[in-house]
């Protein structure tokens, strides 16, 4: 059984201060739920902060939104997975896609950051997805074998079971435009078989496949039933500490 994950990606949103607020609300909203794995993941400023007020909470991680692959030295700007494991990071998303089309992060340089991810025992949410000129242009599962082969080159079976990855179709992000749940399943479901011919059927089996674009409150329960769905990468609404734990209450609502 896959335990989903419900992860708010805040993006470059959220002072210090509006953090705090936050976990406040968000906290007493989804009390000590457990049932799903609940991953938070503030802008780097906000990291020190939020990782000191979930020091005492046992039921939500902590996630970084973006790190560079090298070790300490002269990357003016930049972040390494020693500074995150040193706030207590448990995950950190990787290849999202605006770091993709923003920011020029091909599936080379998105693979470097899993390597060393892995290697200093972060465990990284590995966004793929297709563009909508793929998706019209029936690329969308090319897309997503390319990305997969690309961005998880070199990984290894054990190194696969502390991987998450996030099927977010880049037409959905932000736009209010969800993908339908079967959209979403035939893509999640092609993930998991190509997972399974890369590396092998129980690693396929194991490894959580999140959605993510303009999930909300009320798209989860549907989206969230799906076999193959096994959480949510959160951006807008993930920002609303009521919003966010509706999101997590509708989830859990299906495992009643
Ligand atoms: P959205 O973002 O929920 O605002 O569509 C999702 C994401 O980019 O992870």
């Amino acid at each position: 059984m896959r335990k989903k994950i419900l992860a708010a990606n805040w993006k470059m949103n959220m002072t210090v201060g509006e953090s705090e607020a936050f976990l406040e609300t968000f906290l007493q909203e989804v009390g000590e739920e457990k049932r799903v794995e609940i991953v938070i993941a503030p802008p780097f400023t906000a990291l020190s902060k939020v990782s000191d007020l979930l020091r005492d909470v046992q039921y939500v991680w902590l996630a970084a939104q973006n790190m560079h692959w090298e070790k300490p030295g002269a990357f003016t700007g930049e972040i390494n997975a020693f500074m995150l494991r040193e706030l207590f990071v448990r995950y950190v998303i990787l290849g999202h896609s605006e770091r993709r089309t923003l920011f020029g992060e091909s599936d080379e340089i998105v693979n470097k950051k899993v390597i060393a991810a892995h290697e200093s025992g972060l465990k990284p949410i590995v966004c793929i997805g297709e563009t909508l000129a793929e998706r019209d242009g029936n690329m969308v599962n090319e897309v997503l074998e390319r990305q997969i082969r690309g961005s998880l080159a070199k990984i290894s079976v054990k190194q696969m079971d502390e991987t998450v990855i996030a099927y977010e179709p880049v037409w959905a992000i932000g736009t209010g435009r969800t993908a339908t749940p079967s959209q979403a399943q035939e893509a999640h479901a092609f993930i998991r078989k190509t997972v399974a011919e890369v590396w092998n059927k129980e690693t396929a089996e194991n490894i959580r496949i999140q959605y993510g674009g303009s999930v909300k409150g009320n798209n989860t329960a549907e989206l969230m039933a799906q076999p193959d769905i096994d959480g949510a990468l959160v951006g807008g609404a993930s920002l609303d500490p009521r919003a966010f734990a509706e999101i997590v209450a509708n989830t859990c609502g299906l495992l009643a």
